[in-house]
């Protein structure tokens, strides 16, 4: 298994590692490039903020939840490549120097990685691009005056020069198991998506190449983001002796909007859902906004949000109200179901050995979708509890209904009763104080560190008068008090 990525504009090939290799660790302890800082080790706090380019974007990621084989055919960029080779620094760095945005400096490497992808970007929502970088000492008013101050300065050739590289340079294609003939990397490239090598690819390159590795080794790790997986190995320590990683599968990244249908492939990370959801459903955009912190949602797919079948995780209920259907795939054979019976109880779900997760679809439909989130912070934070609501009123009354939550039960789950309380009858108060009433018949939620069950409750009960008032034209927004 060789991995080949450019660090710092040098490429650097790694013939024999061990897969589940951070690259926080490999730098730190490998390179003694230890600019990149440890906090969390858990994708809280940012400290260890790198850039990672390709071919289609350029993204700050959390090299402590970041897998070696995740970064093969890439850029990378850390705090040690920030200047130029002869020294000048970053216009961010300058900015930081300028504008006092640095105390005792552990949080300025992870800061100034995330600001130099955001200037790369042309980003200018500085909250939300440092929502994930948590600084103990400085505030954060000079570093974002120093983010202000940075943002018309062209950017820097030396880090123009990744893109360029990535392209002509690197290999790109399946990486092959220890073990394993390793299949030429460069003409795996130059075929995206071809005939699948007789060995079982540790990174492949389509559905179709995943689809047979995978069926042959049901029991290996998939490996989408590794936001989650990637505190399995951290945290838990957990050793994962069989790994497939699906950032190669380019297909499954697709997502495309029709005037039927949209379709979301398993491996759209949480920025691009994002993005294709705003013209179309802008309170599940918003909703993301406050999914994590830009470095996980640029990482994080909706693939796996799906399949590691949390009942806390935000997407599914947002996708059960839109009535969303998952793709399922195993080898050669394919089945969709509603995305609601994907989730059977708490840990299980309705998934195969060797079966994975290719899409997630939804009808067009008028937007009549809110999705409320309650955490205790603002920004990076897990839902306490989640409700997505989608009520379709003619000439005042309720002719359908899709209601769902997080947070409420062991899985992501549709509020039925309410749902039957609804239907038929006229959009007034009183309907909505009888739908209201029938939570307790859907839910008996449980208290944990994130919300008391009666807390659960009532706020469940206050999202739905939320909608009612959202629906008939109140003005609301989460960030905004009403007199
Ligand atoms: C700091 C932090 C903050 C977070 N905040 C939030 C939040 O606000 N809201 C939220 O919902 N989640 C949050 N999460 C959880 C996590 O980001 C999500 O669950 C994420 O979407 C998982 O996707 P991934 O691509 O990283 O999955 P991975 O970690 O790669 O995989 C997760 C699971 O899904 C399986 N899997 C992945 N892809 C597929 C597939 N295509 N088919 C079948 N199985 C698959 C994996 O084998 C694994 O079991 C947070 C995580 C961190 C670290
Ligand atoms: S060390 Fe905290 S996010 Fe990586
Ligand atoms: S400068 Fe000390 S943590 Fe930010």
């Amino acid at each position: 298994m060789t991995i080949t990525f450019h660090l710092n504009g040098v490429e650097v090939s790694l013939p024999d590692i061990e897969p589940t290799t951070t690259l926080l660790d490999w730098l730190r302890e490998d390179r003694g490039l230890t600019g990149t800082k440890e906090g969390c080790n858990e994708g809280d706090c940012g400290a260890c903020t790198v850039m990672v380019s390709d071919d289609s974007s350029a993204r700050a990621l959390n090299a402590c939840i970041l897998f070696l084989p995740q970064l093969h055919g890439k850029s990378v960029r850390t705090v040690e490549g920030a200047a130029a080779p002869d020294g000048r620094l970053h216009p961010v760095q300058r900015a930081m120097v300028d504008l006092h945005g640095s105390q005792c400096g552990f949080c300025t490497p992870g800061f100034v990685m995330s600001m130099i992808t955001a200037h790369t970007n042309g980003a200018r929502d500085h909250d939300d691009q440092l929502a994930g970088n948590l600084c103990r000492c400085t505030g954060y008013a000079p570093i974002i005056r120093a983010a202000e101050a940075a943002r018309s300065a062209p950017i820097p050739d030396w880090i123009k020069a990744d893109r360029p590289f990535i392209f002509s340079e690197i290999p790109r294609g399946e990486v092959a198991d220890r073990g394993a003939e390793p299949p030429s990397a460069r003409s795996a490239a130059d075929l995206p998506g071809a005939t699948v090598p007789t060995s079982t690819p540790l990174r492949p390159t389509s559905s179709d190449a995943l689809a047979a590795a995978y069926a042959a080794r049901p029991t290996a790790t998939l490996i989408a983001g590794a936001t989650d997986v990637g505190l399995w190995v951290t945290k838990q320590l957990r050793d994962l002796d069989d790994v497939i990683f699906l950032d190669g599968c380019t297909d499954l990244k697709d997502i495309t909007v029709t005037d039927s249908e949209v379709r979301i492939g398993a491996m759209a990370d949480m920025n691009r859902v994002r993005a294709a959801l705003e013209p179309l459903h802008a309170s599940y955009a918003e909703m993301i906004r406050r999914y994590a912190s830009q470095q996980v949602r640029a990482a994080a797919t909706i693939g796996g949000n799906i399949a590691n079948g949390s009942p806390i995780g935000d997407n599914p209920p947002a996708l059960i109200a839109l009535r969303a259907r998952l793709h399922l795939r195993h080898g050669d054979t394919r089945r969709q179901i509603p995305l609601e019976d994907f989730f059977i109880d708490y840990g299980k779900q309705d998934r195969a050995p060797g079966e994975f997760v290719e899409a997630v679809s939804f009808d067009r439909q008028p937007d009549s979708l809110r999705v409320y989130k309650l955490s205790k912070r603002f920004d990076q934070d897990i839902s306490a509890v989640l409700g997505a609501f989608n009520v379709t009123v003619v000439n005042g009354a309720v002719t359908a209904a899709a209601i769902a939550y997080g947070g409420m039960a062991g899985i992501p789950k549709r509020a039925t009763h309410v749902e039957a309380a609804l239907i038929g009858q006229p959009w007034t108060d009183t309907t909505l104080a009888a739908a209201q009433g029938q939570l307790d018949k859907d839910f008996a939620p449980m208290s944990d560190m994130r919300a008391s069950a009666t807390y659960r409750m009532e706020t469940a009960r206050n999202m739905l008068a939320r909608y009612f008032a959202d629906l008939n034209g109140a003005a609301e927004h989460v960030l905004e008090v009403a007199q």
